[in-house]
């Protein structure tokens, strides 16, 4: 049997690297991964401070029920270029900061104490993809996934390919290609859950067919399975989670299982704001979670490289898609560049190849110019390892050459006119023949649109919001209305901190439909309200509700964001009943309202000068009201709210929870422009990451706690003048 143990705590960390301490302690402080070697502050920070190497060490006493057995370590991730040693000894070197490595300290452990130390560099070393040029967001430093310790059999297993080669059949196949060490018989069986479905032996490629009553893995019921497989010599045992799926690109549109999709997502960045990229599984589960739930999308872009393994279990959980892509931003390096890129290629398939949520291989560099015998090279890579799935490769230049399976195209046409909001005539999206200047028509995806176009912050003015909103929809219904494109993924999910080079000079781009927090701005509601009303209404007017926030005042004409069949506006004893926009929006599913005047004068809402009305908006499904938002006409600080994503979670250090911090007026809606401090204290079993003194901006800010694992309950208190002292007590364990 093996035996698999997360080896997070114990770790040494220090500043700096010198060769005098690969074999003996430095000292340091104790630190539990996943590890951010430099925390920086939310903006305007030197994002060079954390571009040098540091040290991690850990003891490691050895074990006797080691003896005859191979020990390693596996490196989930470390930023950005590895080199492990056991008691001065180098086991392994590892240039890549997104895919995982092994250490094997079998041959250099000894009774008693062993030292490791790893060096982790966290240098944008241009030999390194993604560096050598500028990138437009940053990769901070440290070994910021798990590590595990793996104590294996002599012969053991190394992965497995599960493949499913008639999935949508009704009586359907398994085929596995297991990988060992050395040669020798493999068992392998079917568990759906706990339940054995088949069983069989074999060696090289191990097949079980004819298996009926199992569930395709669709958007709506991910159904999971495992491979279990066992090495009767050695006793090692593997498993390996996949799905019954099929995934198509044809120029026509994206198939799953055969049916037609409409792509929605958005890009993803796996960064945190203080943390960098060092958040624990709960963290990753939970963006997860919001693209699928909150934001109403079927598919995401792992911008730009192999993202947290935690993450992408989640979206095999949820039936989210996955577009994931090699390292890498617009820059092409030299010959051996190339070459770890290829290698970056082999190791995020062999890494992710049995997830099925994800439909798509990225193979070139972000935005990179055409390289052709470059591409030719990671395009055969992808298809030599994993013939089952489409490549795309994102670029953001007409005619380029397609080596790729699928055309994915980073659109950012949209035009920057601020014509009055309703009548504008403009080109969301261009027609797909124009951009590949191919006669034939491909299979095609639009991989980014918007971002740097129309960079909004949370706390930016109303009639930019709104703009920011039409901007994400007039795409969307472009997307929904053309048959050709198979879809299309806004940049970008939620606003990242980058480079000087990039962004709004405080070193955050704000070019997310969501604050770096994750807190909706409008515009994430554009998307949200796209689901159907079954997995939850949404209805979200784009205003703050205020005589004099936009120019000349008012608040029409006003957008709901609504997947509502209609909605009532009741203000200074005027009520209307208004339905979806669809001759604005004829392609998207669910058309916000545009209560304008169509429907009702500005004077009816009186003018300028005049005594400013509270009012209140109703969503309708079948005629039966589903939601109210109420809107005060003189909103008064009232309440500091302090809002867990769970109130009762495990006792887990692996559990990195969000908590959002919110100045709510008398009917709970945020007050947008009040800017303050708020004083936070954590007491319990919990850890606050990032400083004690919170900034809301727009009305909101957010933190992360770390637990540190031991039970008991954690009490949160904000302190901010103008509002009573607000608590919140979570239960862990
Ligand atoms: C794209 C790029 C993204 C991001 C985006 C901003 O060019 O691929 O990483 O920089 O622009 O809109």
């Amino acid at each position: 049997m093996r035996q698999v143990l997360k080896l997070n705590d114990g770790w040494i960390f220090s500043d700096g690297f010198d060769e005098g301490h690969i074999g003996a302690a430095r000292e340091g402080e104790t630190v539990t991964l996943p590890h951010n070697a430099v925390d920086l502050p939310l903006s305007y920070f030197d994002e060079t401070s954390y571009q040098r190497p540091f040290t991690y060490q850990r003891h490691l006493t050895w074990d006797d029920a080691w003896a005859g057995k191979r020990v390693q370590l596996q490196f989930d991730g470390a930023m950005a270029d590895s080199v492990v040693w056991v008691n001065g000894t180098q086991v392994v070197a590892h240039a890549d900061g997104y895919t995982p490595f092994w250490a094997d300290l079998t041959d250099h452990l000894r009774p008693g104490d062993n030292l490791i130390t790893v060096r982790v560099d966290g240098s944008e070393n241009p030999s390194i993809p993604p560096f050598g040029a500028q990138i437009d967001y940053l990769t901070y430093a440290g070994i910021y996934r798990d590590v595990w310790l793996r104590v294996l059999p002599e012969r053991y297993l190394v992965n497995a390919r599960v493949l499913t080669p008639d999935a949508l059949a009704d009586a359907k196949t398994v085929v596995i290609r297991p990988e060992t060490t050395a040669p020798g018989p493999v068992r392998a069986r079917l568990l759906d859950g706990d339940r054995e479905i088949a069983a069989t032996e074999g060696e090289v490629e191990l097949t079980l067919s004819g298996l009926t009553g199992l569930r395709l893995w669709t958007m709506e019921d991910p159904a999971l399975y495992t491979v279990e497989l066992s090495l009767p010599d050695s006793g090692d045992v593997t498993t390996h989670r996949f799905g019954f799926r099929t995934a198509e690109w044809t120029p026509e549109g994206f198939l799953l299982n055969g049916q037609p999709v409409k792509l929605r997502g958005l890009n993803r960045h796996q960064s945190f704001p203080h943390a960098g990229y060092a958040a624990g599984r709960h963290a990753q589960e939970r963006d997860a979670e919001i693209l699928k739930r909150d934001l109403g999308c079927n598919m995401v872009r792992t911008s730009h490289y192999p993202q947290s393994p935690w993450f992408l279990d989640r979206c095999d959980e949820l039936g989210l898609l996955v577009f994931e892509e090699i390292p890498g931003w617009q820059h092409i390096g030299d010959k051996a560049w190339q070459d770890r890129s290829v290698e970056n290629v082999r190791a995020m398939i062999r890494r992710d190849w049995n997830h099925p949520s994800i439909v798509i291989w990225g193979v070139r560099i972000n935005e990179s110019p055409d390289d052709h015998d470059f591409y030719v090279r990671t395009n055969a890579a992808a298809r030599e390892l994993d013939p089952t799935r489409a490549t795309g490769g994102v670029r953001c230049i007409p005619d380029s050459e397609l080596l790729e399976d699928v055309y994915t195209m980073n659109d950012f046409i949209l035009d920057e006119s601020e014509l009055p909001l309703i009548q504008r005539p403009r080109t969301p999206l261009r027609p797909r023949e124009e951009v590949t200047g191919l006669k034939t028509p491909v299979p095609y995806l639009v991989t980014e649109y918007n971002g740097h176009m129309f960079p909004t912050k949370a706390q930016d003015p109303e009639p930019r919001q709104i703009e920011h909103v039409l901007r994400h929809l007039d795409v969307l219904n472009a997307a929904h209305g053309d048959p050709q494109v198979s879809g299309s993924i806004g940049w970008c999910m939620f606003d990242y901190n980058t480079h000087k080079d990039f962004g709004a000079g405080d070193r955050i781009c704000h070019h997310g439909v969501m604050d770096i927090w994750r807190e909706p701005k409008f515009a994430a509601y554009a998307y949200g309200s796209q689901k159907p009303p079954s997995e939850g209404v949404v209805m979200q007017p784009v205003t703050f509700w205020a005589r004099g926030e936009r120019n000349i005042g008012g608040v029409l004409p006003l957008i709901v964001l609504t997947n509502c069949d209609e909605v009532e506006f009741e203000c200074a004893g005027v009520t209307r009943r208004v339905g979806p926009d669809r001759e604005r929006f004829p392609h998207l599913p669910h058309p916000p309202v545009i209560i304008d005047h169509r429907h009702i004068s500005a004077a009816e809402l009186g003018e300028w000068g005049m005594s400013w009305h509270p009012g209140s908006i109703t969503g309708y499904l079948d005629g039966k009201p589903v939601a109210r938002r109420d809107f005060v006409a003189d909103p008064l600080p009232t309440r500091l709210q302090i809002d867990p994503d769970m109130d009762r979670v495990p006792a887990d250090p692996d559990i990195d929870l969000r908590v959002m911090l919110r100045a709510l007026d008398q009917v709970g809606n945020r007050l947008p422009f009040l800017d303050g401090a708020v004083q936070v204290q954590v007491e319990g079993p919990a850890k606050l990451i990032g400083p004690s003194l919170r900034m809301l901006q727009g009305g909101t800010t957010g933190m992360w706690l770390r637990l540190t694992g031991q039970a008991g309950p954690v009490t949160i208190t904000a302190r901010l003048d103008q509002f009573p002292t607000a608590t919140a007590t979570i239960s862990v364990g």
